[in-house]
């Protein structure tokens, strides 16, 4: 296509109408100047294609197609390649039903565990979520189809998603909220990005021209398209004039005349419009210059690779005196009703029709054993009848395998969880069996953590997330140990809910959502806090041992903005073949009250394959932005000079080896000097201390008699300790009479010069 050339030949109404999509899932054709029209679908787990009616709540049918694991169960995989495959195969299958863009990934943060969408989210940590994401998106744009990374942004709580404003300063927004988009859309390049519903600080997001266009286009380079949450739009006009391209689903009109009018009344440039037309046009065109007639969807193919990746993502939460890998000679009772038909994915948007599911149940028919029903999915009480049976099955049985978890009216798009709890029924049976059988595990089927009050009781936990259509196979792989668990939490389970950082804010004031806990999300928190977690972020067991040892870095000493060169062994130390996630954390150690920080943060990961007694170096390399935090006032992101420690291990509370470093980065976070600036803020400064040496000295000939009568010595540095939190013009105060204002404000002058 002649971008330049069909603009020209538009009318305003017909690029206002381009503005906004032609039904449910399909942008406008203009027939007469040979624009075609390209489709867009769900996501992101799966390809969620309406060919009749369309909806955005997953209530209509749609194609057959295979519901991968969901954004819960992949971020745990810690395995970028494994989840560039799954979305090469989205891409292909996008491809082969004519779908240009796939809806997702979604990369919202997980502020608490509460909120409903959370299965389709990756992470409590930005680093795992924009890690995964641009995974996802090289995967499915190599097919030449395009992602849509949603939703963006801090759209973290279903409640009042529409209208709710996330409050937070921004610090928050840079470190949290904005970097898993910022990280992914700078590596991956996605063709579009979804707006959110949510307002940010009071401003629709939709109209938020920093993030829209400063943050996505300038800083981050994004040059795809922006398109709505479905129906996220409020005032058009804004939101054109702020970067939002395309509203979706189709206003059959209205918004367009609302545009055709706001440009001929003068509100809103015609430029606007056109540059939107142009980055629409730009991405139709990729689509269909790349289109491949010779795609084919194998949905037989996908459901095998969809097993494959589920067996990857999966969390060995305990296995206590090794009751897993289950024996495939002595019998084992299957208890629970998602044996027989599993929870593998979360209702709304994202709602695959599977075209089949496989249970635990019968992926395990070839081995010893029984089943149970335990509970009703639907009722929550306890049913005597199904309880006493599940009893006489555990008693029967050398191992009890209880398939427990969410139900799916507790967990959707659309609306929150009211507790972190597993049904009464459910937690009730669990005890039970438990005391009729010491080798009990539990399987869960949850999208996000849930409170274990019985953890204590059972020898066993594996948490399955929503791994998709094949979690069946995936489960009975792994329970007897024909795959090697090897996924790890990319999210704190806390003890109880009240425990979460944003429990007291969570979900805020009618529309008002205030982030108060800042930047300590998640383990950021919990860490710090030294609090006990029932899994820290980053855990996962495996049937056999690992050890991390040997960190090295480069060098002992860096310069701001030198790249970190890190190097760590990993060695197998068990009896059977197996992959660990080595993690690697920052630690700043230089205190300083400049800037509250988590005690670590992750900043690398990759994930090991080993067989036993195998040793091997994974290197990474550290950039600025991993010591760096968000700087508000400077508006950049700094490093403070200091230590730092780099530490690897195979979760975030276990830390196996360290380095220390300096990095020589800035001392002082001055930007402006006054009367009213400390003077300990002041001899930060280079150079400051000649400068303000008559001042202090003054200070002491005055301070230094009295402080010797009251504390019976006077030390230098207990004089300038005492000084360090008193402004400039204190001096004139306590001063021996010498110092003046004019005197004073003169040497502001001076000390300005070293900023
Ligand atoms: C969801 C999006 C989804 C869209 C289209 C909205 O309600 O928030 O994630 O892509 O509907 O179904």
């Amino acid at each position: 296509m002649n971008i330049p050339e069909i603009i020209r030949q538009m009318t305003l109404e017909e690029k206002a109408g381009l503005c906004s999509g032609a039904d449910f899932w399909h942008t406008k054709a203009i027939e007469r100047l040979g624009v075609p029209q390209i489709m867009v679908s769900d996501g992101p787990h799966g390809l969620r294609k309406q060919d009749l009616e369309g909806d955005h709540l997953g209530v209509n049918d749609s194609i057959q197609a295979v519901c991968f694991p969901a954004g819960c169960a992949t971020a745990a995989s810690f395995d970028r390649q494994l989840v560039e495959k799954m979305g090469q195969a989205l891409g292909e299958e996008c491809q082969a039903e004519n779908v240009a863009v796939l809806l997702g990934p979604a990369v919202n943060i997980k502020r608490s565990p509460l909120c409903g969408r959370n299965f389709e989210y990756y992470s409590e940590d930005p680093y795992v979520a924009g890690q995964t994401a641009a995974s996802f998106i090289k995967g499915v744009q190599s097919k030449n189809v395009g992602v849509s990374i949603k939703h963006f942004y801090a759209n973290n709580q279903e409640h009042r998603r529409m209208s709710s404003s996330s409050v937070m300063d921004e610090r928050t927004k840079r470190e949290i909220y904005l970097a898993a988009f910022e990280q992914a859309i700078q590596e991956a390049k996605p063709w579009t990005v979804m707006c959110s519903y949510n307002r940010i600080n009071g401003v629709y997001a939709a109209q938020d021209k920093t993030a829209l266009t400063e943050f996505l286009r300038d800083e981050c380079q994004f040059d795809g398209f922006v398109m709505s949450d479905w129906g996220a739009v409020d005032d058009r006009a804004a939101d054109l004039a702020a970067g939002m391209d395309l509203e979706m689903p189709s206003s059959e009109g209205v918004r367009d005349r609302e545009i055709v009018r706001a440009v001929q009344e003068g509100r809103l440039p015609e430029a606007a419009v056109d540059l939107a037309v142009e980055r629409i046009l730009t991405i139709v065109d990729r689509y269909w210059q790349n289109q491949n007639p010779h795609a084919n969807f194998d949905r037989d193919a996908d459901h095998e690779l969809s097993r494959e990746i589920a067996s990857q993502c999966m969390v060995l939460l305990k296995n206590e005196d090794h009751v897993l890998p289950l024996s495939k000679e002595k019998k084992t009772a299957f208890i629970g009703a998602f044996a027989e038909a599993p929870r593998f994915q979360g209702g709304g948007s994202s709602h695959i029709h599977c075209h089949k599911v496989e249970s635990a149940l019968e992926m395990a028919k070839d081995y010893p054993v029984i089943y149970a029903k335990g509970y009703d999915v639907s009722d929550h009480t306890v049913q005597q009848d199904l309880y006493e049976e599940a009893i006489r099955a555990a008693k029967s049985a050398e191992t009890a395998v209880i398939f427990a978890g969410l139900p799916d009216a507790l967990e959707s798009e659309g609306y929150d969880r009211t507790h972190m709890r597993l049904p009464d029924c459910q937690n009730a049976l669990i005890s039970a069996v438990a005391k009729a059988n010491p080798n009990t595990v539990v399987v869960l089927h949850n999208g996000s953590p849930v409170e274990m009050p019985w953890i204590d009781e059972v020898k066993g936990v594996l948490e399955t997330y929503l791994c998709g259509q094949a979690v069946g196979g995936a489960t009975v792989q792994v329970l007897y140990g024909d795959v090697n668990p090897s996924g790890h939490l990319a999210e704190t389970f806390p003890r109880k809910l009240e425990d979460n950082p944003s429990y007291l804010f969570y979900p805020g004031e009618g529309d008002q959502t205030v982030y108060a806990e800042g930047v300590f999300v998640g383990y950021r928190y919990y860490a710090t806090k030294k609090m006990p977690v029932l899994f820290p972020f980053g855990h996962g067991l495996s049937y056999t041992t690992f050890q991390i040892s040997d960190l090295k870095t480069d060098k002992a000493a860096y310069a701001d903005g030198e790249t970190v060169r890190v190097t760590v062994h990993v060695t197998n130390t068990g009896d059977r073949a197996g992959k660990q996630v080595v993690q690697l954390y920052v630690l700043p150690q230089t205190k300083t009250d400049a800037v509250l920080r988590p005690v670590l943060e992750l900043r690398g990961y990759e994930k090991v394959s080993l067989m036993p007694g195998e040793t091997k170096t994974v290197s990474f390399e550290l950039n600025r932005r991993a010591f760096a935090y968000y700087h508000t006032a400077l508006q950049e992101w700094t490093v403070l000079d200091g230590d730092y420690a780099i530490a690897a291990g195979g979760s975030s509370a276990e830390l196996e080896t360290q380095q220390v470093i300096h990095i020589a980065g800035r001392k002082s976070l001055l930007t402006d000097i006054t009367l009213n600036t400390t003077v300990g803020d002041i001899l930060a400064l280079k150079g400051a201390r000649e400068i303000l040496r008559p001042l202090m000295e003054s200070y002491g000939r005055t301070m230094g008699d009295s402080a010797s009568d009251s504390l019976g010595e006077s030390t230098a540095s207990m004089m300038e300790a005492q000084m360090k939190y008193m402004p400039l013009r204190g001096m004139i105060s306590f001063g021996d009479g010498k110092i003046t204002t004019d005197s004073c404000l003169a040497m502001v002058e001076e000390l300005k010069k070293l900023l």
